[in-house]
């Protein structure tokens, strides 16, 4: 009887389109939803066993960020360790720079991608485009830039190096800030993604983009990353990948 009830109810606003009326709500329904989803996602990782965890500050301090890295980077040996560091949004590259100065490995390599032509799309107040840097010189023989959208850069890059994926132990930094070039990556790398890796969102707690990428891709592909550290209210947080 229930599900006939469904049904006829389903049935009805297909044939009738009736909630069409409730378009110009869609972007807010949209972000509500999302939002009730991170919040209860932080209720649950709230706890004191992160390495950082500053929930809840009234006061956004970007640079903290680089606090998370350092106590992330101490926790798990990565000033020293052989990795491989994937920059996804690099812009000027002061992300970048800070972990190829960090990490002294010889072996260590570090490869940035971005536009460099700014964002694709529009992402909340910033327009398309926003955050364009001309590209900055590398000294280091370690790293280097990959120019292009990663949804064509990304691929390539991958085919011809899928023994260094499979192989070094990842630090994969995810700020590019908007949901398709999150999920899009993610799902990319996914099929290299090993136990240990380390991955750092720097956008997290935006409920429509970086966390709402995080959310669809542990759910499709069923991987479990366990936070590590968060600043910022979990704006910048840090995951390491468990299964
Ligand atoms: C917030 S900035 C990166 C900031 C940088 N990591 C830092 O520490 O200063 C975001 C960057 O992501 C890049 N980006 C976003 N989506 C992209 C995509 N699909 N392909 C290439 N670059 C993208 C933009 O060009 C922009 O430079």
């Amino acid at each position: 009887m229930k599900l006939r009830i469904i049904k006829f109810f389903k049935d009805f606003l297909l044939w009738s389109g009736i909630l069409r009326l409730l378009s110009p709500f869609n972007r807010l329904f949209f972000f509500l939803r999302n939002f009730n989803v991170l919040r209860a996602w932080i209720s649950l990782s709230n706890r004191t066993d992160l390495l950082i965890n500053d929930f809840y500050s009234w006061k956004r301090d970007y640079p903290k960020r680089y606090t998370l890295y350092d106590t992330v980077a101490v926790h798990f040996e990565l000033a020293t360790k052989d990795i491989l560091y994937l920059e996804f949004g690099v812009a000027s590259g002061s992300s970048f720079f800070w972990w190829m100065k960090k990490n002294t490995n010889p072996e260590s390599l570090f490869r940035g991608f971005d536009t460099f032509e700014g964002l694709p799309e529009d992402w909340g107040g910033f327009k398309k485009g926003a955050m364009a840097f001309d590209q900055a010189q590398i000294n280091d023989g370690r790293a280097e830039f990959i120019k292009g959208i990663f949804q064509d850069s990304l691929f390539p890059f991958v085919e011809s190096n899928k023994s260094l994926l499979t192989t070094k132990p990842k630090v994969i930094h995810m700020d590019a800030d908007l949901f398709s070039s999150t999920i899009f990556v993610l799902s990319q790398l996914y099929p290299y993604l090993k136990k240990g890796d380390i991955i750092f969102f720097d956008e997290f707690n935006v409920a429509n983009h970086e966390f709402l990428a995080f959310k669809i891709f542990t759910e499709a592909f069923y991987v479990k990353l366990r936070p590590v550290g968060a600043v910022n209210n979990f704006y910048q947080t840090a995951f390491i990948v468990e299964s």
